[in-house]
Parts: C-alpha cells; sequence; structure tokens
C-alpha cells in the first residue's frame, strides 16, 4: 500500500523543502495545502482516517509546517481532535524546521561531549533557540541563558517556556558586543540561534572566554552567526574551542527529518512534537 502524507502549512504556498524531505523519506505521495488553520482541516483530516482503515491506516500520516511557529501548533491540536480513539493517524509537527534543527543543534554539540553542569549561553530566542534551551537542560545543563536584543521580550518567552515545560531558562539581552563578552566569559557552550545573515557573537566576544569548549551556530547566510566560524565546520578546533557551523547541523538536521518522518509509518498513533523528535536525534549517529 502506498504510503500517503498531507502536508498541511500554515503558510499560504506550502513548503518545498519540508515536500522534498518526505520523498527522500520514502513517501509514496503528499497531498499538500497552503493557508492550514486550527479551523479549516478537520475535513482534511477526515480524508485521511476514513479512508484506509484498521492496520492500512499507519500508511497515511500527516505533516505540519509552516513559518508561523503557534499558529502551527494549533493546527496541531485541531488535528489531534479530529481524530477519533484508534481512527487516526500519525502526525509530525515541525513548523519552520523548529523541532528537527533544535535537536540537530543538541546533538551535534553533544558529540562526545557532556553538558551536565555546563553553563549554556542561547543567541537568539526564536523556536530554535528555545527548543535548543530545554534539550540543553534536559541533559543536565546546570545553567542555560537564552537572549535576544530586549531583555522585556525575552522574560515573556522564558516564562511562556515556565509554563509550558516548568523549565527555568534566565532571560538576558544582548545589545552590544560588549553584552555577549560578558555572558560568554564564563559559559562552556554558545549557541548562535539569530536571525539568518545576522553576526551575533563576535570574536572578541568568544575569544576573551578562558572557558568556552563549544561554539555552534545554525546561521548558513553570509556574514556567519559567529565570527570566525566557518559553514563546514565539523567540531573544528580553534584557539581550543570546538566549532560547529550550519551545514554541519544542517547534514544532521536533515536525518534527523527523515527519520522522523519515515518512523511516522511504523503505526498509526504517534504526535512527533519538539520531544519526541528530539527521542528520535538522539538514535541516531551524528557523525
Ligand atoms: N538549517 C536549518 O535547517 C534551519 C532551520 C530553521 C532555522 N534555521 C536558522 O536558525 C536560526 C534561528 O531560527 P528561528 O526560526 O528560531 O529564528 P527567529 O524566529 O527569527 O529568531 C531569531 C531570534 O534572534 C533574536 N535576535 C535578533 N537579532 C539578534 C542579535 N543581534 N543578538 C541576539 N539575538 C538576536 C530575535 O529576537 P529579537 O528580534 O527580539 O532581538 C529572535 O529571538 C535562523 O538563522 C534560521 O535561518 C536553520
Amino acid at each position: 500500500m502506498k504510503k500517503l502524507l498531507l502536508h498541511l502549512d500554515t503558510d499560504p504556498v506550502p513548503s518545498t523543502f519540508d515536500q522534498a524531505v518526505v520523498y527522500d523519506a520514502g513517501v509514496d505521495n503528499v497531498i499538500a495545502y497552503g493557508g492550514a488553520t486550527r479551523d479549516n482541516v478537520t475535513a482534511h483530516v477526515h480524508g485521511m482516517i476514513f479512508t484506509r482503515g484498521g492496520k492500512n491506516l499507519k500508511n497515511s500520516a500527516i505533516f505540519i509546517g509552516g513559518s508561523n511557529v503557534p499558529a502551527s501548533e494549533l493546527v496541531g491540536r485541531a488535528v489531534k481532535k479530529a481524530f477519533f480513539g484508534p481512527v487516526r493517524v500519525s502526525v509530525m509537527l515541525d513548523p519552520n524546521g523548529s523541532n528537527t534543527t533544535a535537536a540537530a543543534i543538541a546533538r551535534k554539540v553533544m558529540t562526545n561531549y557532556d553538558v551536565k553542569d555546563k553553563k549554556v549561553v542561547i543567541l537568539g530566542a526564536g523556536p530554535v533557540g528555545q527548543r535548543a534551551a530545554l534539550y540543553f537542560l534536559q541533559e543536565g545543563a546546570a545553567q542555560v541563558i537564552i537572549t535576544s536584543r530586549s531583555l522585556e521580550r525575552t522574560k515573556v518567552i522564558t516564562d511562556q517556556m515556565k509554563e509550558a515545560y516548568g523549565v527555568d531558562v534566565i532571560p538576558a539581552e544582548t545589545r552590544s558586543d560588549e553584552s555577549v563578552k560578558k555572558l560568554l566569559i564564563d559559559a562552556h557552550v554558545a549557541i548562535a540561534s539569530g536571525p539568518a545573515g545576522v553576526c551575533v557573537c563576535p570574536k572578541a566576544a568568544w575569544s576573551a572566554s578562558k572557558t568556552l569548549e563549544i561554539i555552534a551556530d545554525v546561521n548558513a547566510v553570509p556574514p556567519m552567526g559567529v565570527e570566525g566560524l566557518e559553514v563546514m565546520d565539523n567540531g573544528t578546533e580553534k584557539e581550543g574551542v570546538r566549532f560547529y557551523g550550519a551545514i554541519a547541523i544542517g547534514n544532521f538536521k536533515m536525518k534527523v527529518h527523515r527519520g522522523a518522518v519515515s518512523s511516522l509509518f511504523d503505526s498509526n498513533d504517534q504526535f512527533l512534537d519538539e520531544t519526541t523528535i528530539y527521542d528520535i536525534a538522539c538514535n541516531i549517529p551524528t557523525e
């Protein structure tokens, strides 16, 4: 029986990237809709759950994407609500690649490295940075600090994380190179998860730290998010610090993304989100 994937995207046009990846993960056909909202997906979900019965249901699955992460999460809830008991299909939620990318950063950093009791600074408090913060805390980091250019905005985010996940992420503001330097001075791990094409970590900030062991950056658009880092760095040692660039992380992210899509078809009752996608990443070798 053919593997069918319903792709619901909150953007007007469903992501080409997400559709390309699922074919490489073994899906036979994608049915893609843009403009998905929590109010218009029920009929599409019924189209998936009422066409194949019993053990054949596992050959149908749903992928939810889109650049608006909260809107995609609402679609995820609406999809769950449209299921009836065992009449359901597996679902993967990866808006803007946030879950697969954050899982990939965390696992790459933890290649032969234990974050237990370490201080981690995450420069960029978007969905990727937020999820990476969760994973580092889950793996025993002593302290995880997340930053944006406004302490007020970062605090709203860390309060939301406390409410949603019960975690204590420390909010900070990085408006100047000096503020980045201060945060990194006694840190062990620095993650650049700022916007594409923006350097959020100048060399003067990371090279002043005597404790930094690892720096990773997910921005693939020049200039890099970290000055002195190269996009192909894959555990490359510079001045005693190990560097991971966006291509090394991106290559692993693709494995996680394909692995998660492929596992959707193992059964009809999975919901792959920020937690379960990380678990999948933990079972894929990073090298
Ligand atoms: N390789 C992949 O597969 C992949 C997939 C997804 C994302 N990404 C990359 O991952 C990065 C993060 O993605 P995202 O979706 O989480 O991004 P996002 O939603 O745009 O978030 C960026 C964050 O950086 C903050 N920021 C902006 N300028 C900053 C500065 N100078 N210093 C510190 N923080 C700053 C922003 O907050 P304020 O504006 O409030 O300061 C915001 O919190 C992007 O570079 C994206 O391209 C890569």
